[in-house]
């Protein structure tokens, strides 16, 4: 556990952060330079700060890679954001080092083969690291995950293994990409955008909310920092008094 410094006070430290890595087009823009570049940054951005929550002790990071709207790209921009992730995939030192244990949320099964075969690996590969659980999202969205969850409590159902009455928020969260997780305590959306665009909208319930005008390429450790702090002066109610 890290210090604030200030006051000498306990940093109270989220258990999970999710973030919505937005804001990499702009930063492109800004620079005259082609969305690819900006895309390039951000992934630059992503190894920085998931190294850095590592460090820090923080438990579980959810990261918004691909959306299941963002396939409303152009088509090269689509490959070119399926080839940063590939590039990250092959490249598996990059977590193993860091004792990161690696898990992809979304619905995996429309990605290239070759894709997905890498994601079975870093995450086998990565199976026992005993550091921060990262979750990568990826064709991931949270209407679509609630009904994959729906679906299967169905079947259950039909196959007569479950009854109607049995299901309940602990049984869907059961089925959710996430399950078994704690649920994000603190959600992070930099660029200037107070939306969720359909990220995690189960499991954001009670999360607390950190926005910022920052564009996701100039994100740095201290932004964290910044999110954490406010999140450590939130008083979180859950509708009591
Ligand atoms: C986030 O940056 C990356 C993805 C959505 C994959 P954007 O590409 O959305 O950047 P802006 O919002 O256009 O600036
Ligand atoms: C959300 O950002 C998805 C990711 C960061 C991967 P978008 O840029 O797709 O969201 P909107 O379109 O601004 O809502
Ligand atoms: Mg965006």
């Amino acid at each position: 556990m890290s210090k604030s410094g200030k006051g000498g006070g306990e940093l109270r430290l989220p258990q999970h952060i999710a973030i919505i890595m937005d804001g990499n087009g702009r930063w492109a823009k800004r620079r005259l330079l082609p969305r690819s570049a900006g895309h390039r940054s951000g992934a630059k951005t992503f190894q920085n700060i998931a190294r850095y929550a590592n460090q820090i002790g923080i438990r579980y990071m959810t990261v918004y890679a691909f959306s299941t709207e963002n396939w409303k790209r152009p088509q090269e921009e689509i490959d070119n954001l399926m080839n940063l992730l590939r590039d990250y995939l092959k490249d598996a030192k990059n977590f193993q080092a860091e004792n990161i244990q690696m898990q992809f949320i979304g619905d995996l099964t429309v990605l290239p083969a070759d894709m997905q075969a890498l994601i079975r690996r870093d995450e086998a590969l990565s199976a026992d690291a005993t550091g921060m659980h990262l979750n990568i999202a990826v064709n991931y969205g949270g209407r679509d995950e609630i009904v994959q969850a729906v679906r299967r409590l169905a079947a259950e159902v039909k196959a007569g293994a479950l009854e109607p009455s049995d299901i309940d928020q602990e049984t869907l969260s059961a089925r959710l990409y996430t399950a078994g997780q704690p649920d994000p305590d603190l959600i992070i959306r930099p660029s200037g955008e107070y939306r969720l665009s359909n990220y995690l909208i189960w499991q954001s319930a009670y999360a607390e909310f950190w926005f910022s005008d920052i564009l996701w390429p100039d994100f740095k450790p201290k932004h964290l920092m910044q999110a954490i702090e406010a999140f450590g002066g939130r008083d979180r109610r859950f509708g009591g008094v």
